[in-house]
């Protein structure tokens, strides 16, 4: 079965042709950095005019990349929220028409839960490091979503069954990065600069607040933003990587003793990281040393299935047209799609 994935949540385009919701046999992303690099964040406007443009070449990329045409397909699988509002727009839109055209089915898929299912597609051998686990999770598992739009803890229990333990009540750990990446001048998007500068910072050297918030699994980082601000403000001579370390290791401790709070919380032992932020190689390594800590198994995608992709989209959308769970043409795209 072979399903043409299609995300056009932010500001990535993305089309993908994966086989059976697992084999990726093309996966083809054109990001938008460069536009909305000088202006610090995403311009929506800007991001869905680029989608215009780019869609129908990058979904034919992946077309003609799976060695395929558009009658071995079964079915679309479409992101329609959450996400920018006109860009998701495009992405709905073209994946309509292109039904409508080819005569198959429309799926819809939620962003998050494409992010969740993105652990299931294979990985190639040489994507592997001996600490990561091969195959997929067994349900129940937890899933950890870090993104620029969330930051969610989930128990999964099967196919659809999604149950939000805790989430973010003001910035999602991506946006944070980002936005003390844009006060450090850094520039956007600020997870990769920051993750560069921290490498050659110490972590203890400059001391961020972290919000535990011990009576819940919720999160909170808009205090340690405003923390990094104050800080600027006050000091006269700083070090950016002291700095970035610093807040790195802020994030990544909350992150952390959160998901080891929801493993006794619920007794599962199996922990899928997922989202933009998973792509933080010292963040995948504190999850490695929690496995190796508590005895769990850790499931994290590889860097390129963290960050915005289509085969998430298509892999879960598998599993809704195997439960004959397809849309009609009046599907329409949603800013707030809860899971
Ligand atoms: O999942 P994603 O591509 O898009 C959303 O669904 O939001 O996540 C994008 C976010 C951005 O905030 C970006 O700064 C962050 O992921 N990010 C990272 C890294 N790479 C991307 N954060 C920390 N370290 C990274 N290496
Ligand atoms: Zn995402």
């Amino acid at each position: 079965m072979l399903i043409l994935g299609i995300d056009t949540s932010c500001d990535d385009t993305s089309a993908s042709v994966v086989r059976g919701g697992k084999e990726i046999l093309s996966d083809i992303v054109s990001g938008q950095e460069r536009i909305h690099k000088k202006y610090g964040g995403i311009v929506p406007e800007l991001a869905s005019r680029r989608h215009i443009e780019m869609i129908w070449p990058v979904v034919n990329e992946a077309l003609v990349e799976a060695s395929i045409t558009s009658t071995d397909l079964s079915a679309i699988a479409v992101c329609h929220g959450p996400g920018l509002i006109g860009s998701l727009l495009v992405g709905c839109s073209f994946a309509k028409a292109l039904c409508y055209a080819y005569r198959i089915p429309l799926v819809a898929v939620n962003h998050l839960e494409g992010h969740i299912f993105s652990c299931f597609l294979e990985r190639r051998v040489d994507e592997l490091s001996p600490l990561e686990r091969r195959g997929s999770p067994e349900f129940p598992f937890l899933s950890l979503i870090v993104s620029g739009g969330h930051t969610s803890l989930y128990r999964v229990d099967g196919f659809g069954k999604y149950r939000e333990l805790g989430r973010t009540r003001d910035d999602a750990a991506g946006e944070a990065f980002d936005k003390v990446s844009k006060l450090l001048g850094l520039g956007y998007p600020g997870g990769p600069v920051i993750e560069r500068y921290a490498h050659e910072g110490a972590p203890g050297v400059v001391e961020f607040p972290r919000a535990y918030l011990p009576e819940n699994l919720d999160f909170s980082f808009s205090g340690l933003k405003t923390a990094v601000s104050n800080y600027l403000r006050k000091e006269e001579h700083i070090s950016l990587p002291d700095i970035c370390a610093g807040f790195q290791q802020a994030v990544i401790d909350v992150l952390v003793k959160k998901t080891e709070w929801a493993v006794r919380g619920e007794r599962i032992k199996r922990v899928v990281l997922a989202g933009g932020v998973a792509a933080n190689s010292a963040l995948r390594g504190r999850f490695h040393l929690l496995a190796a800590k508590r005895s769990l198994e850790v499931w994290i995608p590889p860097k390129s299935l963290c960050t915005d992709n289509a085969a998430m989209i298509a892999a879960a959308g598998y599993h809704h047209f195997r439960h004959g769970e397809t849309s009609d043409m009046e599907l329409n795209p949603m800013a707030y799609l809860p899971l």
